[in-house]
């Protein structure tokens, strides 16, 4: 098709084809496992499938309500107040979305102005910047490093100014797989006291976390969810990230401009499978037996690979594992991690991409949300390395 020339000032120049997408299909060029994108390579239950089916035939096949299921609003509620102890109001605090990613979207499209300013920690999953920026946002960045990859809230005070809208946090963490304790939400919570300052929380791994500790949910910190959307996706909970399903919950007011944003943006998302949802979370276990199972395939993965040349940073919950090379090569983590794919079939993801100044600490992010042969698989590559 012909273009019209000079047509475009683009509003995202910065950005490009994601790392995602370039890494899966370099691992499915080279014909190496794909450890690289953030998906289980099995399948989701059953059960849940034949709940949409059900719904389906049903006649379960027209818009749903603008803010979800209610059926599924009052589940989500129950396992809020149960896992958090505090109480959202289905019909008013509670919104269905397609995914974390458009509930990310809507809340800054709802929340930032031209001019503000959002906080966020890198390496961040890469959806923040961009929807920050589409919406005439700009991102402050707060670096945190390898290993432990903590938080220097000293730092993060002083940012805050007249123009700080929004803090964006991420627990438990992509791509470094740490969690924030309670003494980091104290913290956060005591910073934005006595401020204008709303805060996204994206916990779509509020239920993969590892070694017996427990999620530290903006919602248990009454100084942070009277200001927070929460963010969720059933996609990491229950093994279908392709279906694109997830839930914010945040106060009636907040949740009103949420709403207001919800209803252009996308309106109400697939019903059938909404119905399945509101049945299948009625089961606690599927959800509450989440962390025993990545921590096994977390624990089998490394180890199989400990006695390699990578050195293991250990996660703490999500399904990501980071691995330093720094013992193996100094070449930059983006030709690494070409290397290991095109040479040794392994693909992984380098953090640097997930650094807004490409900072490389020579560290590859792997998925362990694999069967245990694709885990063997690629362990005894890695071990050879
Ligand atoms: C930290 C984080 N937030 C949000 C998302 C997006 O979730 P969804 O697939 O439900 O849009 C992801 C997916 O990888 C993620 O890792």
């Amino acid at each position: 098709m012909a273009e019209y020339p000079n047509i475009i000032k683009s509003k995202l120049p910065k950005v490009g084809t994601t790392i995602f997408t370039v890494m899966s299909q370099l691992a499915n060029e080279q014909n190496a496992i794909n450890l690289s994108q953030g998906f289980p390579d099995f399948d989701s239950s059953t059960e849940l499938s034949n709940l949409v089916t059900e719904a389906m035939n049903k006649g379960v096949n027209q818009y749903a309500p603008m803010a979800g299921l209610i059926s599924l609003r009052e589940q989500i509620a129950i396992k809020t107040e149960k896992l958090y102890g505090v109480n959202y109001h289905p019909e008013s605090e509670i919104t269905i979305t397609a995914g974390a990613t458009q509930a990310i979207y809507t809340a800054i499209a709802a929340m930032v102005h031209e001019g503000d300013e959002v906080i966020i920690f890198t390496p961040a999953y890469d959806c923040y910047e961009p929807a920050i920026e589409l919406n005439g946002g700009k991102p402050v960045f707060v670096q945190m490093n390898a290993p432990d990859y903590s938080i220097n809230w000293e730092q993060v005070k002083k940012l805050i100014n007249q123009r700080t809208k929004m803090i964006i946090i991420n627990t438990p963490h992509n791509p470094t797989g740490t969690v924030l304790s309670n003494e980091d939400m104290q913290a956060l919570e005591k910073i934005v006291s006595d401020t204008d300052i709303v805060v996204i929380s994206d916990e779509v791994y509020e239920h993969i976390i590892f070694d017996g500790e427990h999620h530290q949910s903006a919602a248990r910190f009454p100084g942070l969810a009277e200001r927070a959307f929460i963010i969720s996706s059933f996609g990491k909970t229950f093994h279908n990230t392709g279906w694109k399903l997830g839930y914010c919950i945040a106060p009636k007011n907040l949740m009103v401009e949420f709403r207001k944003a919800h209803q252009f943006v996308v309106f109400c998302v697939n019903h059938p499978m909404q119905y399945a949802l509101a049945e299948y979370i009625k089961k606690e276990s599927n959800y509450l037996e989440l962390s025993s199972f990545y921590q096994q395939k977390r624990d089998y993965f490394n180890s199989l690979i400990k006695d390699s040349r990578f050195e293991i940073l250990p996660s703490k919950g999500t399904y990501f594992e980071l691995l330093s090379y720094k013992n193996i090569t100094n070449m930059a983590d983006t030709e690494y991690a070409i290397e290991l794919t095109k040479k040794h079939k392994v693909a992984s993801i380098p953090v640097s991409v997930f650094y807004h100044q490409k900072l490389d600490e020579k560290v590859l992010r792997f998925c362990v949300a694999k069967k245990e042969e694709t885990l063997l698989k690629a362990a005894e590559i890695l071990s050879k390395v």
